[in-house]
C-alpha cells in the first residue's frame, strides 16, 4: 500500500490504497463518494463515469495510480452552493431516470459532451453517450435533458 494525493471536487485527498487499484474503489471505497456506481467493471455499462480533466472516464478502468495529478468531478462535485447544474436539473424535470443507477454516469458524459458541443443533434448525443447503458430504457427521456439542459446552459447557466 501507498499514499496517493487525489484532487476531487475541487479537494485535496490523501488516499491509503494500492497504486492498480481502481479509481472507482478508491473514490466509493476510500473516500465514500458512492454516487459513482459499480456496473460491469469492465468498461461496458459507463455506470462508473467521472470526468478527468473534464473528460468523461470509466473509472472502473482507471488505475488509482494514473489519476494523481488530474481534476476528478464526481457527482457529488457538480453543484455548487447547492445549486443543481443545468443538466442536473433538467434531468429533474424531464424524468430522466426510473431506478436511477445510471444517472450519475448520464448526467457526467451529459455535462462533457455539453461543454464541448453546445448544442448537439439527436445523432450527436446518441454517439456521445453510446458508452452509457440504461437498463431501464429511459433513452428518449435522457436526449429530451440533454436537450433542455443545452436551452439552459444557451442562456447563460452554468454547466
Ligand atoms: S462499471 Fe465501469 S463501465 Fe461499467
Ligand atoms: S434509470 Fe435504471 S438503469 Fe437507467
Amino acid at each position: 500500500m501507498a499514499d496517493f494525493l487525489l484532487h476531487v471536487n475541487g479537494r485535496e485527498f490523501h488516499v491509503r490504497g494500492f497504486a492498480d487499484e481502481s479509481l472507482l474503489f478508491a473514490l466509493r471505497n476510500r473516500l465514500n463518494l458512492t454516487g459513482t456506481k459499480y456496473g460491469c467493471g469492465e468498461g461496458q455499462c459507463g455506470a462508473c463515469t467521472v470526468l478527468l480533466n473534464g473528460k468523461a472516464t470509466h473509472s472502473c478502468l482507471t488505475s488509482l495510480s494514473s489519476a494523481v495529478g488530474a481534476q476528478i468531478t464526481t457527482i457529488e462535485g457538480l453543484e455548487r452552493h447547492e445549486v443543481l447544474t443545468p443538466v442536473q436539473e433538467a434531468f429533474l424535470e424531464e424524468g430522466a431516470y426510473q431506478c436511477g443507477y445510471c444517472t450519475p454516469g448520464m448526467i457526467l458524459s451529459a455535462t462533457a459532451l455539453l461543454r464541448e458541443l453546445p448544442h448537439p443533434t439527436d445523432e450527436q448525443i446518441v454517439e456521445h453517450m453510446n458508452g452509457n447503458v440504461c437498463r431501464c430504457g429511459t433513452y428518449p427521456r435522457i436526449i429530451a435533458a440533454i436537450h433542455r439542459a443545452a436551452a439552459a446552459a444557451g442562456k447563460g447557466a452554468s454547466l
